[in-house]
């Protein structure tokens, strides 16, 4: 089967197209056809071996054999099953997370049937499904595993714009809370658009001075910090990072403390959000924001344009 590779930590020259033998399914694991997958800033930062303690998990001079194919989300469909599979059948059109194992930029993957993965509502495309399990499954997990947002709170979203922004704005407007974001000036449209009441565009407004206050502020690109926006948090308010070792040491601290605190960790489980996300694409209640896509054989050209910090929504790989 066609795969890309890389095999080394560097630029998106270091991704190769190869050749690989199928995978077959053991015990509980389907094998999924891979019609459609995407480029992460995550799996971005994984390519060049970023952060470095990151090397801990990857590899600590090369990534190991394991994670060499890239991949973290996908869409296709069961072509093989496992003797022990019984929630999924051949034909099955599913989309999913691969989570630590990566692998999906290829053209099958073989993951157990208890993984993040379900099936796609039939009015969704391949391409569709793909883009929105990463984001919007990360923004479920710190909007309501860790801040508990309810209706009537306030809640900025920096970084609207972007893969998990995007599905933030639309969580938090859906959980009846009032929501504004950050993004450059020309999402600002488009963060409206998602259910956004005030848009701060960061080259022109710096949101710490705004006199707003809020009940979370979800950092989805760590662009700001703690201290800087401690000044618009409530008092029990909580500011979310989505990366940053330091926030973890502060996310302990303030958990201590009475004024407002640090919450983050990382959303690696995603069942319950990827059951709530199949609902909302089946009732169509969901808006997709697909910046750009490419097939598998363009995919160092995705990683050069992920690479950038400006794509909008997400970027999506065909296979
Ligand atoms: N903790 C976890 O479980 C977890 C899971 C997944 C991902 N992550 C991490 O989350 C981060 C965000 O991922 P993502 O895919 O959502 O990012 P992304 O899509 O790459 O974010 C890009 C967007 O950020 C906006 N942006 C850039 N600079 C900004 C600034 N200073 N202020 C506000 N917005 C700015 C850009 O808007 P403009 O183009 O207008 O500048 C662009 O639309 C990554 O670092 C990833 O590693 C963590």
């Amino acid at each position: 089967m066609r795969a890309v590779m890389f095999s080394s930590y560097g630029p998106p020259e270091v991704l190769t197209p190869v050749e690989l033998p199928v995978p077959v399914p053991t015990g509980d694991q389907v094998q999924v056809r891979v019609h459609a997958t995407t480029v992460t800033s995550a799996e971005c930062g994984m390519r060049r071996g970023e952060p470095r303690w990151g090397r801990i998990i990857l590899g600590p001079l090369r990534p190991r054999a394991g994670v060499r194919v890239l991949g973290l989300e996908f869409a296709g469909e069961v072509t093989a099953a496992g003797p022990r599979v019984r929630r999924f059948r051949v034909g099955d059109r599913v989309f999913g997370f691969t989570g630590f194992a990566v692998g999906a930029n290829a053209e099958y993957k073989c993951l157990s049937e208890k993984a993040s993965l379900t099936t796609i509502p039939a009015n969704v495309s391949y391409e569709q499904a793909a883009a929105t399990v990463d984001g919007f499954t990360t923004a479920w997990h710190f909007l309501h595993g860790l801040a508990g947002i309810r209706a009537g709170q306030r809640v900025l979203v920096i970084g609207a714009s972007g893969s998990i922004g995007t599905y933030a704005v639309q969580i938090a407007a859906r959980a009846g809370a009032t929501v504004h974001g950050v993004c450059g000036g020309r999402n600002v449209k488009l963060v409206e658009s998602l259910g956004a009441e005030r848009v701060f565009d960061y080259s022109r407004e710096d949101f710490t001075r705004s006199g707003e206050r809020y009940d979370a502020v979800f950092d989805t690109v760590t662009r700001s910090s703690f201290a800087a926006c401690r000044p618009v948090l409530t008092p029990r308010g909580c500011y979310l990072p989505t990366t940053h070792l330091i926030n973890n040491v502060l996310a302990i601290r303030t958990a201590l403390g009475r004024g407002p605190r640090v919450r983050t960790g990382m959303s690696v489980r995603k069942h319950a959000a990827l059951a709530d996300l199949r609902t909302l694409l089946e009732q169509d209640a969901l808006q997709v924001v697909i910046d750009r896509t490419y097939p598998l054989s363009e995919i160092v050209e995705a990683h050069r344009h992920v690479d950038s910090g400006h794509k909008s929504g997400n970027v999506v790989i065909t296979v």
